[in-house]
């Protein structure tokens, strides 16, 4: 355990995706780790994997951040870490159907997971950070905000509240010397769009170009959080998309009026 740096990291929704991406990154930089999900074997076999490759501190909190008391145990755990250098929000989840049809009870579940938890998270590490004058957070937000359908609307709006909320607190810290970035991923290569929800969906008609890694996804994410860009869109072809395709979308959205995916009167 010589030669360590001795910073730590926490990353949520680390058990697979791009939680786990950023955990061999951050891994692979010498920074401890906290990897925080539900499955707790694949956290222990990443951890294991983690502490064999790397020569750094691996250790696992088995939560549920959809509860409210298991973000209180992460809340208590970040506060008690004097060395926490970077927060990584990344655990998350999709739902699919339109809004009234939608359990309202996912809808609040995928609240806590996306809006409660990263919130509570940031607000336990800043004191820390803000005392050291350093540290980077990371919260995982989406580019489907950017291109409005039906059938993403709690989806939409929790990743919308991530990028307003980094964009607003990074002006608040930078200048103490703490980074924030809402990344903006597009279609990525991750457990994502294998479960039960989604089992019905075909995602292979979504054409191959529009896809990345999630090792790529991470990569970008961590170069362009070295040069503060806020709200980040990784990959040139999702980039484009957004900003071509946002207007568009707004506009289209306002001609349906009884288009497939919107509710009829
Ligand atoms: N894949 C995409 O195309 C895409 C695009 C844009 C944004 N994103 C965002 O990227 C983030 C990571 O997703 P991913 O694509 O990497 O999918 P993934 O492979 O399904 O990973 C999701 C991670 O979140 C964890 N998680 C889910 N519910 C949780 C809960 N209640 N408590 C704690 N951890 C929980 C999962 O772990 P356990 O199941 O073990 O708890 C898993 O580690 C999400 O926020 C997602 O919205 C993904």
């Amino acid at each position: 355990m010589s030669n360590r740096l001795m910073k730590s990291a926490i990353v949520t929704g680390a058990s697979s995706g791009i939680g786990e991406a950023y955990a061999r990154l951050v891994a692979s930089l010498g920074y401890d780790l906290i990897i925080i999900a539900r499955r707790k074997d694949r956290l222990e076999t990443i951890a294991a994997e983690l502490e064999k490759e790397y020569d750094i501190a691996v250790s696992l909190m088995q939560r549920d951040l959809c509860n409210e008391k298991d973000i209180s145990v992460v809340e208590e755990k970040i506060r008690s870490i004097e060395n926490l250098s970077v927060l990584i929000n990344n655990a998350g989840f999709g739902t699919l159907g339109l809004f009234a049809d939608v359990d309202l009870g996912k809808s609040l579940r995928m609240i806590n997971l996306h809006v409660t938890a990263p919130v509570r998270l940031v607000k336990a590490a800043l004191p820390g950070m803000l005392a050291r004058r350093e540290g980077a957070i990371i919260n995982v937000s989406s580019a489907a905000p950017f291109l409005p359908v039906s059938g993403n609307v709690m989806y939409n709006g929790t990743k919308s509240f991530l990028i307003s909320f980094s964009e607003s607190l990074e002006i608040e810290v930078k200048d103490a010397g703490i980074r924030v970035q809402a990344l903006c991923p597009g279609f990525t290569r991750t457990g994502f769009h294998s479960v039960e929800e989604f089992k019905n969906v075909d995602f292979s008609t979504i054409p191959g170009f529009l896809w990345m890694s999630a090792d790529k996804v991470v990569e970008l994410s961590w170069k362009a959080l070295g040069k503060r860009k806020v709200v980040f869109i990784p990959g040139v072809v999702t980039l484009l998309t957004c900003t071509i395709f946002n207007g568009l979308f707004r506009y289209l959205a306002g001609k349906r009026t009884a288009a497939k995916g919107t509710r009829q009167r």
